[in-house]
């Protein structure tokens, strides 16, 4: 069979999520164990070659100039797997992947890095999808990455279903897409994180005294979270996104044994987003799963919070963000292409 296959790039924005996800339901299909809602930031981004390439063995994969481990293009082989069953391709692809990051900031690139893949490997093996679907690709690769496939506010669903055909993400319009900005403090240097968020999250679902407790308050933030859209509100967006991360962080850390991904200078960085609120700023912190302090601030404000958080010993690098775009295509290249 001849099949137009190719060469495709897509770009990817990360996104940082206000009411997070953290726990599965199902570890196989990536299903997460309650909803999400994040922001896409643009100044996060991943830019993602793929070629399918009758003359390869193997899948490769290069990430920011240099070879992924075997674990990463272990990884990426899954997504690529699946998008060669959508494409009924046989041909092993040249992944070539670029973060476009402030800093080389251990800052989780999963979520852009997957949006990218499976946009520029569908277009590769010329096969096309709604939307939603894509969002369902792309979270087989990282959960967090079903919602880097849209700009803006974004609502990852659970779903119910055991396939995962309902476990996708879409966009929330709201009048705060525009004036909000994500300032973000970079702890440490931009150390290697210690705990991966796939493994960290199954470890405090399994011995967490506490994640019970987590899983029952996320769908009570979200809704708290997109009324808070829908009313332009945010102050209350960002007081439930603070009380949220600080939640699914107890959760963590509360783990046998415990998951600690702050360090000293993340509560000094806290603390300084409390004194800025104190002061009449709108400023709110949110952190994943590393040392990194994100704050939700409005376009007005995030001069002043980025300038505080710069002066904060142990705060690297400071950069501020504004919601970015949906995954999308940059480039294509057409050939026909023998496919087994
Ligand atoms: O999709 P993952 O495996 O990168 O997990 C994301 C986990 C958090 O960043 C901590 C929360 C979230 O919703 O993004």
């Amino acid at each position: 069979m001849v099949c137009a296959v190719a060469t495709t790039t897509a770009r990817a924005c990360a996104n940082i999520a206000l009411v997070k996800y953290w726990g599965k339901r199902d570890p196989q299909l990536n299903l997460p164990a309650a909803g999400s809602l994040s922001l896409t930031l643009d100044a996060l981004v991943t830019t993602t070659q793929v070629t399918f390439d009758a003359g390869l063995a193997a899948d490769e994969l290069v990430l920011d100039g240099a070879p992924a481990r075997p674990a990463e293009l272990a990884r990426a082989s899954q997504l690529l797997d699946l998008v060669r069953a959508a494409g009924r391709l046989a041909t092993r692809a040249r992944v070539v992947s670029r973060n476009e990051f402030p800093t080389a900031s251990g800052l989780a690139s999963s979520a852009s890095g997957y949006a990218a893949l499976a946009v520029a490997a569908l277009g590769a093996a010329g096969v096309a999808m709604s939307a939603r679907e894509l969002s369902i690709l792309a979270r087989r690769g990282s959960g967090s990455a079903a919602r880097s496939v849209f700009g803006g506010f974004v609502r990852m669903h659970a779903g119910r279903a055991g396939d995962g055909s309902d476990a996708f993400a879409e966009p929330v319009a709201s009048p705060l897409t525009e004036r909000v900005r994500m300032v973000i403090a970079i702890v440490g240097g931009g150390a290697a994180k210690t705990h991966g968020s796939r493994d960290a999250m199954d470890h405090t679902a399994a011995t967490s005294p506490l994640y019970r407790a987590w899983i029952e308050l996320v769908p009570r933030d979200l809704a708290a979270a997109e009324a808070a859209l829908a009313a332009a509100d945010l102050e209350q967006l960002g007081t439930i996104a603070e009380a949220n991360a600080l939640a699914m962080h107890a959760s963590a850390i509360a783990a046998r044994p415990a998951v600690i991904y702050w360090q000293p200078a993340t509560l000094a960085a806290l603390a300084e987003v409390r004194a800025l609120r104190a002061a009449g700023r709108a400023a709110w912190a949110t952190m994943d799963a590393g040392p990194h302090v994100k704050v939700l601030t409005g376009a007005g404000d995030a001069a002043a919070v980025a300038a505080a958080l710069r002066a904060v010993p142990g705060v690297t690098d400071v950069s501020i963000a504004a919601a970015g775009g949906a995954a999308a295509i940059l480039a294509e290249g057409n050939t026909d292409h023998r496919a087994s």
